[in-house]
């Protein structure tokens, strides 16, 4: 637990040295490794890097679905032993139970918990509120579109009040228009309860609009290649996208990512855009004429 002034706040995550890797003798995959970073209580801090870099391994660790081969995981400086109600997690496909109402979906964790009926349903109507969604509240997943679903996947999670929110590319199936929307929302719910979160994006301009810090990845076996901080001022709003600021910090973070998407490709790039006569290197694609 972190002490500020009088207030102690919870969430406090910390990830020394992890390492985690997959599969038998012979046939081992190392998906991350040395990885140590921590997140703030309160702090939204985001993880960019390439497909199949272990960004999904990562936060799977810190929810307690995965190992880690060795290194600590701790929360409020207890170690991370499996999953608890002190995590939410919302993933990119879409979680709800689809035999369920919206609002028994975001009911279902508190009655878990052992919440009585009718705290359970009115702790769910005020959160559907907050996020728009209380003339919902009686239709079934599949009567709702993919944002409004992924709005109530994010309500869910929060029922149970937890201290840390893991968001794996949460808006990912999601067209453009709708993902900026749902970063508001999601900015807008996460000011209201100051909970921490570590979010999973592969998209760079997602990163930088939600978060106090990002930490870059570099390919398999995922490291930490960079951490940078955002100083944008909060409220964020869409029109912070064409600061100069923003534009500053989108040029580094897109370098930085295309060395390592290249260098998860590898040989296949290489080969691939031999064939064409370009000579391909970590500043991008030369001509070869
Ligand atoms: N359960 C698993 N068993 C074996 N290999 C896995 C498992 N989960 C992930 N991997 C491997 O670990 C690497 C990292 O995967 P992942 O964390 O899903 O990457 P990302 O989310 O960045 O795309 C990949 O090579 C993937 O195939
Ligand atoms: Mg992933």
């Amino acid at each position: 637990m972190m002490n500020l002034g009088n207030v102690s706040l919870k969430g406090f995550i910390e990830i020394q040295n992890l390492k985690v890797t997959f599969g038998q003798k012979g046939n081992l995959v190392e998906a991350v490794s040395g990885i140590s970073i921590h997140i703030n209580p309160g702090e939204f801090v985001s993880i960019v890097g390439p497909s199949g870099c272990g960004k999904s391994t990562l936060l799977n660790a810190v929810a307690g679905f995965v190992k880690p081969s060795s290194g600590k995981l701790l929360l409020d400086g207890q170690e991370i032993k499996g999953p608890g109600a002190d995590r939410g997690m919302v993933f990119q496909q879409y979680s709800l139970f689809p035999w369920m109402s919206v609002r028994k979906n975001v009911e279902f964790g508190l009655k878990m918990a052992g919440k009585g009926r009718s705290e359970c349903e009115s702790a769910a109507r005020t959160l559907l509120g907050l996020a728009g969604l209380l003339a919902f509240e009686n239709h079934y997943p599949d009567q709702l579109s993919g944002g409004m679903r992924q709005r109530v996947g994010i309500v869910r999670a929060l029922a149970t009040s937890p201290q840390v929110l893991l968001m794996d590319e949460p808006f990912g199936a999601l067209d453009a228009q709708t993902r900026v929307v749902m970063q508001e929302i999601l900015t807008n719910m996460w000011q209201r309860f100051r909970l921490s979160v570590l979010f999973i994006t592969h998209d760079i301009d997602e990163s930088i609009f939600l978060s106090d810090r990002l930490y870059v990845m570099t390919a398999r076996p995922g490291k930490i290649k960079a951490e940078i901080e955002i100083p944008l001022p909060r409220p964020r709003v869409p029109e912070m996208a064409d600061s100069p600021e923003f534009l500053k910090l989108r040029q580094e973070l897109h370098t930085l990512i295309r060395e390592e998407s290249l260098r998860a490709m590898g040989g296949e790039i290489q080969e691939g855009l031999g064939g064409f006569d370009v000579e391909v290197g970590p500043k991008g694609i030369k001509e070869l004429i």
